[in-house]
């Protein structure tokens, strides 16, 4: 059975596994070079109370990860987040993306923030299937702003915005 449970420091190898088969084989993320453990380490801990980040688990195995990371330092965006979501390939296609998904949206709802952005690259229908389906809207598109593979790439930004706090 799949648990979902907040991240540790101690998860950080398995997150930095994840995301760096998605930056090898995709373009869901625009960072083309890999990561190291140490500078997840710093993205782990640019990330406050306000700013979760949750891991799926089954059997000790970590094999996907979502956050709601800081939009951007400027103070008055403190109360809106950016979505991420990586589940590894081979655990793909078995409902974990949308497991995972809600959680971490029903987390920002706990944890107070207003509004959160998806940057989704365009394309990506099962990204913008499930964030439509925990309520986020198709706000925009930017034109070829990413080169990767080969290719300029547009990118979907989609926003939820909770409506109680
Ligand atoms: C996108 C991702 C997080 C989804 O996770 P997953 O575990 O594979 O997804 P799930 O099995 O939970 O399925 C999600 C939904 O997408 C639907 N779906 C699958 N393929 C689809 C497609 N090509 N078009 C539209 N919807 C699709 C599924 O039917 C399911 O919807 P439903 O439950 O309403 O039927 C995962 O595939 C992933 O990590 N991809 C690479 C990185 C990425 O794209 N991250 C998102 C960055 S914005």
């Amino acid at each position: 059975m799949v648990d979902i449970k907040q991240a540790t420091a101690n998860d950080l190898e398995a997150i930095t596994e994840i995301y760096n088969e998605a930056i090898l084989k995709t373009v869901a993320t625009f960072d083309t070079e890999t990561k190291t453990i140490e500078q997840q380490r710093k993205w782990f801990e640019n990330h406050s109370s306000k700013n979760p980040i949750l891991v799926a688990e089954e059997n000790g195995v970590i094999f996907g990860f979502a956050s709601l990371s800081k939009y951007s330092n400027r103070c008055a965006y403190s109360d809106t987040a950016e979505i991420s979501l990586y589940i590894m390939e081979e655990f793909q296609g078995k409902g974990i993306g949308k497991k995972l998904m809600k959680a971490i949206i029903d987390e920002g709802e706990k944890v107070g923030l207003h509004a959160v952005i998806a940057r989704i690259t365009d394309g990506n229908e099962k990204s913008i299937h499930l964030h439509k389906s925990v309520g986020f809207e198709h706000i925009g598109t930017m034109k070829e702003v990413g080169f990767k593979f080969d290719k300029r790439l547009d990118v979907c930004l989609m926003q939820k915005v909770y409506s109680k706090t």
